[in-house]
């Protein structure tokens, strides 16, 4: 069984980089565990993904605690952690608190995810207080889109600072690591280097302890990418054979195949 301890530890000079990937359903879950995934995120990433929405913003708590304990059922080692869906955190303590800790309760993570910001500090604090892991998550926050779009975020100076700020008061709070999404790759190494928790990159080059890519992308299941994932398979092409495939033999009479009256 992999702790958010064992995660931790993985900031040292020499560690193996830690792997994430996010899985929205067990079947994935099972196949990435397999695989031999570190950590297997629920991401919020779900609503672009799996629940055909445009942007995150739309997907609800219960939509996220469904999947995460789908997830969390079919894993036996690695570590499994739910993203916080927008407004499920940040607009009155002590529901946010109860939104967290019933993930773990309920649906069986190991962790949550908060999109961090100035909100977030406190609330770290008081989730790890009770027992309830943090990663946190610097840089490009998907849920601030109407803000800031999907630029890539630290390029000025002065927002470079605030975001390096953002990441050691997460620290300082008790979070176990970090996401840096679409970053500059010189902050990213910057923050990796001042933090002693791992910083897990997505967009964020290759300097950081760990990387994070949405499962879909990697698969090549996504229809658009963003710039900085890479497809290491085609599984929209095969799903797509196969299932032409599969229409074609039952018009032509060829599936089912006809029944063995001997047997
Ligand atoms: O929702 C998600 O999948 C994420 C990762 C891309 C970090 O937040």
């Amino acid at each position: 069984m992999t702790t958010v301890r064992d995660i931790r530890e993985r900031s040292e000079d020499g560690a193996k980089p830690v792997t994430v990937l996010t899985a929205y359903d067990a079947t994935m879950a099972s196949i990435l565990e397999a695989a031999g995934v570190d950590v297997v995120l629920v991401g919020d990433s779900a609503g672009n993904t799996a629940l055909g929405y445009d942007s995150t913003l739309p997907v609800t708590y219960e939509e996220i605690k469904s999947r995460s304990a789908a997830v969390a059922r079919a894993i036996d080692d690695a570590l499994v952690v739910a993203d916080m869906p927008f407004l499920s955190v940040g607009v009155d303590e002590a529901e946010s608190v109860r939104n967290c800790g019933r993930l773990l309760k309920e649906a069986g993570v190991d962790a949550v995810k908060l999109e961090s910001g100035e909100h977030t500090v406190g609330l770290t604090e008081r989730l790890v207080e009770l027992g309830v892991p943090v990663m946190a998550h610097v840089g490009l926050t998907p849920q601030r889109v109407k803000e800031l779009g999907y630029q890539k975020q630290g390029t000025a100076e002065a927002e470079a600072e605030d975001i390096v700020e953002l990441a050691r008061r997460h620290e300082a709070a008790g979070a176990f690591s970090i996401v840096l999404e679409h970053v500059p790759a010189s902050l990213a190494e910057r923050i990796t280097a001042e933090l002693d928790i791992p910083t897990i990159g997505i967009g964020a080059g290759p300097d950081c302890d760990g990387q994070v890519l949405v499962i879909d992308d990697v698969l090549g299941l996504s229809e658009r990418s963003p710039p900085f994932a890479r497809r290491f398979a085609s599984i929209r092409d095969e799903i797509e054979g196969a299932a032409e495939a599969y229409c074609a033999a039952v018009e032509d009479g060829s599936f089912p195949a006809p029944p063995d009256d001997a047997e």
